[in-house]
């Protein structure tokens, strides 16, 4: 069997990558993933770079590398496990029938761990959902009435996120931070309402709290 590691690499500051991540990609042969996530590293043996275009073609060719006897490190973001690679990787390993693979996930920090953290909020507390994969359902708006906070990766930028929430009946005027860029120098954290949110300008690197 040859091996393919997962590997989540944190939120995007060196700070947060694990002693586990660094000391696989440094064993690797090949280590697979983004620009930004790349560039974490300093012991890499050969790099595949890959982009939000030939994402999935790139997948299947780590997959396909690691099935024909090479070891393989992908590279997710954040935790591999929450709207990262792991899900992805499986269906590939799956679809292209791959005998040969044994798949090691290795978490990270995720970015929904590091705004629980910087926001001093139990996990256990709150309800953690995703939008990504899930654009337009509204089943998850009853998750925001019942009376907890919510931790939410947005699907598309969070004045559009605010905008569609709001459509959909969630009150305007309940209290939202937004944390973006979590972990970089310029990380910023600001307390808020949601229909202030709708004419806000932030980057697509952000997660919302609603309470
Ligand atoms: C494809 S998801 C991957 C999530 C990742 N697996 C994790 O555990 O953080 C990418 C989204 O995660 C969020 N994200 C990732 N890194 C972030 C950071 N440093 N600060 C704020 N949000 C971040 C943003 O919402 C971004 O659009």
């Amino acid at each position: 069997m040859s091996k393919l590691y997962i590997i989540g690499v944190g939120p995007g500051s060196k700070e947060y990558i694990t002693y586990a991540a660094k000391n696989t990609v440094k064993n690797a042969d090949i280590t697979v993933g983004s620009q930004r996530a790349m560039d974490l590293f300093t012991e890499v043996n050969e790099k595949i770079i890959f982009n939000v275009k030939n994402l999935t073609e790139e997948l299947k060719k780590a997959v396909i590398l690691a099935d024909n006897g090479k070891s393989v490190c992908i590279l997710s973001t954040g935790d591999p496990g929450f709207s990262g690679l792991l899900k992805p990787v499986k269906r590939i390993i799956k679809e292209e029938n791959c005998k040969n693979v044994e798949l090691t996930v290795i978490p990270g920090i995720s970015s929904l761990q590091l705004c629980a953290a910087r926001l001093e909020i139990s996990w256990d507390e709150v309800d953690i959902l995703t939008y990504h994969g899930r654009e337009n359902s509204k089943d998850i708006i009853n998750i925001l009435d019942n009376g907890r906070g919510t931790i939410m990766l947005p699907s598309r930028s969070v004045a559009d996120m605010a905008s569609f929430l709001i459509e959909n009946g969630v009150n305007p005027n309940r209290k939202v931070v937004i944390c973006e860029r979590l972990s970089y120098t310029n990380e910023k954290i600001v307390k808020t309402t949601l229909s202030e949110v709708v004419n806000s300008e932030f980057t697509y690197m952000c997660i919302m709290v609603i309470y």
